[in-house]
């Protein structure tokens, strides 16, 4: 893996993977290849020829960042406004430095440069991109994507995640045959289109060229993924450009989110596999506590004793973590009609509902041997909170008009410094004043009425992010888990700064499957915070059985949310035996494989791998036909090393390539049935 430059070639590359592009004679950097390893002494530079007076060589040259201006009409990466009103950017390469990373320059003689960043992942299959736009004259940046890619085929296939609130990461598959454009515009919450796209043709999980890209970035994004008139691909991400404005005095720049793409012939499994040990690498590598939360069971009638009452059952049951959702500060009920205007902003603990602050639980929590969680939301505020008596002015609104509330809620305006302040400040506080190990750091509406600020679908991210790090700073070992109504926040960004994921608010087990494994594709499973809840389902009035909404949760990081106070005892106990389980296999959870059924039944498999063995979750939601068994052939084991296993009641022990080439045979029966099968590696 490295870097090297031959003449006016770079090349990047990977262990396994080349990235090669070249100045032409023109000082456009040209793309030439991504794909499987190659040397730069080889590289061959076709020449390209103007197809027409219609197809001029600025639009036929694959570039690596193009801008606006001049002959270029496919997908361009920068659009700026110069001070005397033009828009025509033309960047020439202008030389390079190569030292941890690559850093190309461009310099458009009016008066902009753009670094242009490649860095090769330690250890990881992967490259980065980002740029730096700096401003040699006053400038206002009207679009800037992160990178652009070229990928030298037509007729590809793209693979993405999209949703809603409820139904996040449901993978979509769509042919190229022209422009694809996913995005976010919302600024906060994103649970419609995931920041990255996969292209692939005809691939498998395990063979076949894919090509994955994913952005860094928790905000307003923009994917394009354009064939191009010329037999090619192109594939840009970055942060959106709708109703973006970002102005440059002279001497100031703008970075721009990362971007982490990858590359195998092998299909999609190893993809995953490489970008989950990106975010593993974000991550704090600590085991996640299995954690209790109060959401469904109390939902706002949070109350120091309704609390303990909890803890004690959740303890009992093996939590390690007991955290307090919402409802637990200021004027934080609801009204008659079911709404909630009052509340978020003032983060004073309810007298009400616990007369002597937060110590009492905390204290028995701590005493039942699990850390103490909280919930926030400190972006938003209510109309009724002293907070926004205080200071109307801190929220995102249109001047000359109401705001617009959602959820009863308003947004604050996170780029003004005081705003910044208040909301570390107080975190900070609750931190200090409090032994929390824990918080889940929520965002419940989306952005409205930015105003003329256009620069805040951007600035909001990067304060979030860096609040997060500085209270992180002051409180170093607290995780942070990153929630947006559900699965709202989750990309690489938010991974960088969080250290858990909330998934989805729709926690009935069998929907459950299809975001896990949509969630699979490109995030790592330590992140991906799961609970069992009660029955029937809040959302989809379903009444699954015990054990299939444990395994189903035991496929991320366990937590649970049912209302333990009611639960009978049986169920506890089994719930106790259920923990044990996970805590036991919780070691050998580390890679996540996405597993084909090869079945005509409706088999769901989840395997994961360590270097001590592996854990293969089956689940058959409904029995159909006389239905038969599925032969599950197993990934990431060492091929001669032996393991042992348990399988129809008896216990086996077999080659690591014996479990990988045949495989084991699953048979489920009945409706909603699921297993769980432990493979453990056996010394020599
Ligand atoms: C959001 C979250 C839930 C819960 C509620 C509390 O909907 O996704 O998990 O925290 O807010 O209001």
């Amino acid at each position: 893996m490295g870097i090297d430059v031959a003449g006016s070639t770079f090349g990047i590359h990977t262990d396994t993977t080349s990235y090669v592009f070249a100045v032409t004679d023109q000082g456009l950097l040209r793309h030439l290849h991504w794909g499987g390893r190659i040397d730069l002494s080889d590289v061959i530079a076709e020449p390209l020829w103007e197809l027409s007076t219609n197809d001029l060589i600025q639009d036929v040259t694959p570039q690596e960042y193009p801008c606006h201006g001049r002959f270029r009409y496919n997908e361009h990466c920068l659009a700026i406004k110069f001070a005397d009103g033009g828009r025509e950017l033309d960047l020439r390469y202008a030389g390079h430095d190569l030292a941890a990373d690559l850093v190309v320059h461009l310099h458009d003689e009016k008066g902009v440069r753009v670094d242009l960043h490649y860095e090769v992942l330690e250890g990881i299959d992967a490259i980065r991109r980002w740029a730096v736009v700096h401003a040699e004259v006053p400038v206002r940046i009207e679009a800037v994507a992160s990178a652009q890619f070229h990928i030298p085929f037509r007729d590809l296939e793209l693979r993405n995640v999209a949703g809603r609130w409820g139904a996040e990461f449901q993978e979509v598959v769509q042919p190229v045959s022209s422009k694809v454009v996913l995005e976010s515009r919302r600024g906060v919450s994103n649970h419609h289109h995931n920041p990255f796209a996969v292209l692939s043709r005809q691939a498998t999980e395990t063979s076949g060229r894919v090509w994955g890209m994913a952005l860094a970035f928790s905000g307003n994004t923009k994917t394009v993924v354009e064939q191009t008139q010329y037999g090619q691909t192109l594939v840009q991400l970055g942060i959106n450009d709708a109703d973006l404005a970002i102005s440059l005095a002279a001497g100031d720049s703008f970075t721009t989110p990362a971007v982490v793409a990858t590359y195998t012939p092998d299909g999609f499994d190893p993809l995953s596999q490489t970008f989950h040990d990106y975010g593993r690498s974000l991550l704090n590598p600590a085991p996640r506590p299995v954690l209790y939360n109060s959401w469904e069971a109390t939902n706002f009638a949070v109350t120091c004793d309704g609390q303990i009452a909890l803890a004690h059952r959740a303890a009992q049951i093996g939590a390690e973590l007991f955290v307090v959702d919402d409802g637990w500060f200021g004027r934080r009920n609801p009204e008659p009609n079911g709404g909630i205007t009052d509340g978020l902003g003032d983060w004073w603990v309810d007298p009400v509902k616990f007369p002597d602050g937060l110590k009492p639980l905390i204290d028995v929590v701590h005493e039942l041997g699990m850390s103490f969680g909280i919930w926030v939301e400190p972006e938003m505020v209510n109309p009724r909170s002293d907070l926004y008596a205080a200071h109307p002015d801190w929220i995102y609104r249109e001047p000359g008009r109401d705001p617009d509330p959602a959820r009863g809620q308003y947004v604050l305006n996170l780029a003004v410094p005081a705003v910044q302040e208040f909301v570390t400040t107080m975190l900070d506080g609750l931190l200090s004043d409090n032994d929390i190990a824990y918080v889940k750091w929520d965002a419940n509406r989306p952005m409205s009425q930015v105003g003329a600020a256009r620069d805040v679908w951007y600035r909001h991210i990067e304060a979030l992010y860096t609040i997060v790090r500085e209270v992180k700073r002051r409180h170093p070992g607290v995780l942070f888990e990153a929630c947006a109504s559900g699965g709202g926040r989750i990309d690489f960004g938010a991974l960088s700064v969080f250290d858990d994921v909330w998934t989805s608010d729709n926690t009935d087990a069998l929907d459950r499957l299809d975001i896990h494994r949509g969630y699979s594709l490109v995030y790592p499973p330590q992140a991906m915070r799961a609970w069992v809840t009660d029955v029937p389902n809040f959302l989809s009035q379903r009444s699954i059985g015990l054990a299939f909404r444990f395994h189903s949760a035991m496929t991320g990081s366990l937590g649970i949310g049912c209302n333990l106070t009611t639960m009978s005892d049986v169920d506890l106990r089994a719930a106790a035996t259920f923990v044990q389980q996970y805590k036991q296999l919780r070691p050998l959870m580390h890679r996540w494989h996405r597993l084909e059924n090869p079945s005509s039944n409706d088999y769901r498999l989840f395997q994961y791998s360590s270097p001590a063995g592996a854990v293969l979750f089956a689940f058959l939601p409904a029995s159909r036909l006389g239905h038969t068994s599925t032969t599950v052939r197993l990934r990431g084991l060492e091929p001669t090393a032996r393991y042992r296993f348990e399988l129809d009641w008896q216990t086996h022990v077999a080659r690591g390539d014996y479990l990988m080439q045949r495989g084991v045979r699953v048979w489920l029966q009945g409706d909603y049935a699921s297993t769980i099968i432990r493979f453990d590696r056996v010394e020599d």
